[in-house]
């Protein structure tokens, strides 16, 4: 068994991968005093970082990074080198899916490589933490022995290795990582978690969260377990969003409200929409139920919980025909691309596969976002023009969608769509407009409403 303390020093960090996930880390430790480096292929990223630049948009990341970079305590380089250095590496790097909807782990193998070439010869104690989301057993069966091949080092001798998967929220990261909900620790048995845990100590101090101590395959396994129910909870609410529609006075607004105030269930991950989108749910699902195949059992639920959000963009033409007949020429504008409000992440974005769908009837379609228009743009190309203001947006439109709920589409009223667009039409596709104001002015549809005509 490993004691907390033998690790030579925890201050120094090493964190490969610098996206979304790896730079919050990085950031947040180097804020709370520890001396990072990001480790990243990406010359580009490495550059920005160097400079104290942000290369994401993630609310308050910015600040930490500049002013991590300034005080010396956060750099990036291209080197594995620099993670010899360290005592502590983090794994953050992307495990996107497959062509088979399974998990690529390429990256996580050429990184699992670098950092075991990098540590050998090293003969103080190392601690490698997965925070990668990988499959159950991929840690067991791929990373460790990578490790070792690479480093001429056993696990649990001199090099450690945990699973400690992350929950951050793009959007909400820097917050998230300050104020976990908890900590999931898995490791081999061998009480290395611990070394872990006396990082975590020094981070939060005396604002510990719950900690789970657990194997690899459990701290796994919670990962996708987590992803799973929250997205079952979006389909499940959707699913009562299209019965609702079809009940004149329905509202799934009202329906999410009542059953949320049971404690049992809570109010959380209950809100109907356009559906689940982003860098996670639907490549976990994927990943999961790939997995579950292949170890020969099917999983109905998680399999029904996905192809009923792929389903969601297609509800939304449907609303658009009920309300307009062919959309053929039809001026589309949709208020809102990335995948959720505060990012400009447009991976699996909902909007997107709407935009394509209106496209594809021939329709026109501009769309307006805050800061992911140009992320939307290299998707897209020619099936949408990308306009700087919502008003350009609107000028002329015979319908609007609502399809991401950014604050500054909430102070949006009716006026603003009567005044500008050729046709006031609305769906409200993240339900942030209130019914009876908006249909009492103009043609109004939304997600999970009931109408009396229609
Ligand atoms: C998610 C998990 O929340 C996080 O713990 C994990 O580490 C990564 O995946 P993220 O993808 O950043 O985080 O976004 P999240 O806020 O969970 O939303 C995911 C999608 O679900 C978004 O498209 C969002 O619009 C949608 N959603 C969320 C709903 O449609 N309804 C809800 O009630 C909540």
């Amino acid at each position: 068994m490993v004691g907390a303390s033998r690790l030579p020093s925890l201050s120094r960090i090493s964190v490969v991968g610098l996206g979304y996930v790896g730079l919050t880390v990085a950031a947040v430790l180097a804020s709370k005093g520890f001396k990072v480096i990001g480790v990243d292929t990406d010359e580009e990223k490495v550059s920005e970082v160097s400079l104290g630049r942000c290369p994401v948009h993630e609310p308050g990341l910015d600040v930490l990074v500049r002013r991590s970079v300034r005080r010396h305590n956060l750099s990036a380089t291209t080197d594995y080198n620099a993670i010899r250095e360290t005592s502590v590496t983090f794994i953050t790097v992307g495990t996107p899916s497959s062509n088979d909807g399974g998990i690529d782990l390429s990256y996580i193998q050429s990184a699992s490589r670098s950092i075991g070439e990098s540590l050998s010869g090293k003969r103080e104690r190392h601690l490698v933490v997965v925070k990668s989301t990988v499959v159950p057993g991929t840690t067991q069966r791929v990373i460790v022995p990578t490790l070792e091949s690479s480093s001429n080092h056993r696990v649990g001798e001199s090099l450690f290795v945990c699973v400690n998967p992350e929950f951050l929220r793009e959007g909400s990261a820097v917050k998230d990582m300050l104020h976990p909900d908890r900590l999931v620790l898995g490791d081999a048995g061998d009480g290395s978690s611990n070394l872990l845990l006396n990082l975590y100590k020094v981070l939060y101090r005396k604002k510990m969260p719950p900690v789970l101590k657990t194997n690899y395959v459990n701290a796994e396994l919670i990962k996708y377990a987590n992803n799973v129910f929250l997205a079952t909870r979006i389909s499940l609410i959707n699913e009562f969003a299209n019965l609702c529609q079809l009940i004149p006075g329905a509202d799934v607004n009202v329906v999410a409200q009542g059953i949320g105030l049971d404690e049992r269930i809570g109010p959380h991950f209950l809100r109907a929409g356009i559906g689940f989108g982003g860098s996670c749910f639907p490549k976990d699902l994927r990943a999961i139920i790939t997995l579950s195949r292949e170890l020969g059992h099917d999983p109905e639920l998680i399999r029904v919980t996905y192809e009923v959000n792929e389903r969601r963009p297609g509800v939304v033409i449907k609303m658009a025909e009920d309300l307009l007949g062919d959309l053929k020429g039809r001026r589309v504008a949709i208020l809102g691309l990335a995948f959720k409000p505060n990012t400009d992440d447009v991976r699996e974005a909902p909007a997107l596969k709407l935009v394509k769908l209106f496209a594809e009837k021939k329709a026109e379609v501009k769309a307006y976002d805050p800061v992911a228009g140009e992320n939307a743009k290299r998707v897209l190309g020619n099936a949408v023009t990308i306009v700087d203001s919502i008003e350009e947006c609107l000028r002329g439109a015979d319908l609007c969608v609502l399809a991401t709920e950014w604050d500054e589409f909430r102070a949006l009223r009716p006026e603003h769509f009567i005044g500008f667009m050729r046709e006031p039409v609305l769906i409200d596709g993240r339900r942030i407009y209130d019914p009876k104001e908006f249909s009492s002015k103009m043609r109004f549809r939304a997600i999970g409403l009931g109408t009396n005509d229609g």
